[in-house]
C-alpha cells in the first residue's frame, strides 16, 4: 500500500511515527473513516465538518482545510486503485520529544496519517441478507463519546465480548438504556417509527445517522430521538445499526433474543436501498 504520512505518499513500510507521538503514548489524537464506492468518497463533506470539530473539541489546530484533505483523499484513492473500500485518516497532537500529561505548544506540529483499505464489494456485503447479532455490554467509555478519539481500547474490548459469545457486535448499555454499538449507532424500529438516541456528548455523531435519519424523513417514516432499552430493542419489529463503513446494516438477535421475524425486516431493506443509491 502508498500511505500518507505528513505530507509524503510512501510505501507503508517506510511509514515511520515517533516514539513520543502523543497519538501512541496518550492516545491524543481524532480519526475519520469515509467509505468508498465506486471510486467516490461517501459523505466527504459530512466527514470533514465532524473532524474539524473534534480537533476543536481538543484545542487542535485543523493541518488542512477541506479542499486539501479532499485532494489528499483522492491522490490515496487513486495510487492504490481503490474502487470499493474506506480511506482512514488520523491527526494527532504530534510529537513534543518526552512524555507530558501538558499539551505542548502550538509550534509542535500535528502528525497527519491516511491509509486506504481495499474491500471489494463493500456495499453488496452479504451479512446485509441475514443481518447482525449483538449482545449489551456496560458503557463504561469515557464521557466525551461525541470527539472521534482513537481511544478504543473499550470498544475493542466490546468486539471481542461479542466474539467470545458467537456474536457480531456488542451495543454498551449506561443507565438501563443503549447509547450506541461499539462503531455504529443503534436503532430500532416500531411501525412506521425509526427510534434512535439523541445527540449528546454521550454517543459519537454518525455521518451515517444524519443523512439515514433524513432519507427516513423523506420517505415519509417518522423519527423518534429518545433512547430505548434493550428489552424495547428485542420486542422491536426491526433494529439496525448504522457506520460509514457498514451503512445500513438490520440488527436480528439481542442478547440471544430474535428481533421481529429473527430475519432483516423490510424498512431496513428500504431505508439501505435508499442510503446507498442517495450516496453512490
Ligand atoms: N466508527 N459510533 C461509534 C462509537 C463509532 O465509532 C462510529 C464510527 C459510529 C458511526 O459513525 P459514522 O456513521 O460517522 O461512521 C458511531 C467507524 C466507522 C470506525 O471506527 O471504523
Amino acid at each position: 500500500r502508498t500511505v500518507y504520512l505528513n505530507g509524503d505518499y510512501l510505501p507503508e513500510t517506510e511509514a515511520k511515527i515517533s516514539i513520543f507521538d502523543r497519538g501512541f503514548l496518550m492516545a491524543d489524537g481524532v480519526y475519520e473513516v469515509t467509505s468508498v464506492l465506486d471510486g467516490k468518497l461517501i459523505d466527504f463533506g459530512g466527514h470533514c465538518v465532524r473532524l474539524a470539530r473534534s480537533l476543536s473539541e481538543l484545542e487542535m489546530q485543523n493541518p488542512h482545510s477541506d479542499a486539501e484533505w479532499l485532494a489528499i483523499h483522492r491522490e490515496l484513492v487513486a495510487k492504490n486503485a481503490i474502487t470499493d473500500g474506506m480511506v482512514y485518516l488520523q491527526v494527532t497532537r504530534g510529537n513534543p520529544g518526552d512524555r507530558d500529561f501538558a499539551y505542548p505548544s502550538e509550534d509542535v506540529t500535528p502528525t497527519v496519517v491516511l491509509f486506504t483499505q481495499n474491500k471489494p464489494g463493500l456495499a453488496d456485503n452479504p451479512v446485509a441478507k441475514v443481518g447482525f447479532k449483538v449482545i449489551s455490554i456496560p458503557d463504561i467509555r469515557w464521557g466525551r463519546r461525541d470527539i472521534k478519539t482513537v481511544q478504543l481500547l473499550y470498544p475493542s474490548m466490546g468486539k471481542m465480548a461479542a466474539k467470545k459469545a458467537g456474536v457480531d457486535d456488542s451495543w454498551f448499555v449506561e443507565e438501563g438504556v443503549v447509547t450506541e454499538g461499539t462503531s455504529n449507532n443503534a436503532y430500532i424500529v416500531k411501525g412506521n417509527k425509526i427510534i434512535t438516541r439523541a445527540l449528546s456528548s454521550d454517543i459519537l455523531h454518525g455521518i451515517t445517522r444524519a443523512a439515514v435519519l433524513r432519507f427516513a424523513v423523506e420517505a415519509q417514516m417518522e423519527v423518534e430521538e429518545r433512547a430505548f432499552s434493550i428489552a424495547e430493542a428485542q420486542a422491536a419489529d426491526e433494529a439496525f445499526i448504522t457506520s460509514a463503513s457498514a451503512f445500513v446494516m438490520p440488527v436480528v438477535e439481542i442478547d440471544g433474543a430474535s428481533v421481529g421475524t429473527g430475519k432483516p425486516g423490510h424498512i431496513v431493506a428500504r431505508l439501505r436501498e435508499i442510503y446507498l443509491d442517495e450516496m453512490r
